[in-house]
């Protein structure tokens, strides 16, 4: 397979460290909250900052050199401010685009969220799965190896949808989006053939996994609905054993690159995830 989602040949053989890890968690919106969960479970004494591109949300959107210019020249910015020592890319769509550039532009491990594809295709026993994305990501070259290397019998529908990630970002910003709109993204999730129905769909963007709780209401027919978070953090936990320290953990901070505030609904959700600081540092997206 062309990327390796999970190491990054920056990884290998970090020296020890007296304090606790620095991770530096990047989405281009609040979806990487389902990422920063279980990484804060996994090392719950690690200093997080979470950062959001809102200013070029969604990049389901962008062109593909646009999305991993965009992604190296905020990744610069950000990594000259905190000094991480490990960055989660949070983000399936600049995952499966941007990981090489990144791991070639920074000397730092670097760790992506990969399509569940393979954990999807072992939770099925009708052969009909489903990986629901953004659209960038089904059209990914790296997508369709995961689903050649791993589908084996199994039949694996790409469905790719413009609006579920924006939906879970209203979601949370104290918006909230009607169960037909949800269930229109939903529909083409499901198929049936022969008599038998699709019964797992990876969660293939993580904004996705924000909305779990409504698929399962909204599915026609219930289904296996499958988060690869706790694998991703699994990764880094193990690539950060090698840092510890006595300290408490500062409090979490939340980066934003646009220049809006943000809803006051947002703000006491990202307060319940561990962020009680909110900052902007503006980086537009220019034409
Ligand atoms: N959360 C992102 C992902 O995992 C994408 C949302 C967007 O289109 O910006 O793919």
């Amino acid at each position: 397979m062309g990327v390796d989602l999970f190491a990054g040949r920056n990884s290998a053989a970090l020296p020890p460290l007296a304090r606790a890890p620095r991770i530096l968690v990047f989405d281009s919106g609040v979806g990487g909250l389902t990422v920063l969960a279980e990484l804060r479970a996994a090392r719950p004494d690690a200093a997080f900052t979470y950062a959001a591109d809102d200013a070029a949300f969604p990049y389901g959107a962008l062109a593909d050199e646009r999305l991993v210019a965009r992604v190296l020249s905020v990744m610069e910015r950000l990594i000259a401010r905190e000094r991480p020592d490990i960055v989660v890319i949070a983000c399936n769509t600049a995952s499966t685009l941007a990981l090489p550039a990144l791991r070639a532009r920074f000397a730092l491990p670097f760790v992506g969220t990969v399509p569940a594809v393979k954990p999807a295709v072992a939770a099925s026993t009708s052969g009909l799965v489903t990986v629901l994305a953004t659209p960038g990501t089904v059209r990914r070259e790296h997508t369709r190896e995961m689903v050649e290397a791993f589908a084996g019998q199994t039949e694996v529908t790409l469905v790719g949808s413009r609006t579920l990630a924006a939906y879970a970002e209203a979601e949370l910003s104290g918006a909230p989006v009607s169960d037909d709109a949800i269930r229109a993204e939903l529909a083409p999730c499901f198929v049936e053939r022969d008599g038998r129905r699709t019964d797992a769909v990876a969660l293939a963007c993580t904004h996705f996994p924000l909305l779990t709780k409504r698929f399962e209401r909204l599915a026609p027919w219930p289904a296996a609905f499958i988060d690869p978070a706790p694998a991703v953090a699994r990764r880094v936990a193990a690539l950060a054993a090698h840092a510890s320290g006595t300290e408490p953990p500062p409090p979490g901070r939340a980066v934003f690159t646009s220049d809006r505030a943000q809803p006051e609904a947002l703000v006491a959700a990202l307060r319940a995830r561990g962020l009680p600081r909110v900052e902007n540092d503006v980086i537009l997206l220019t034409d």
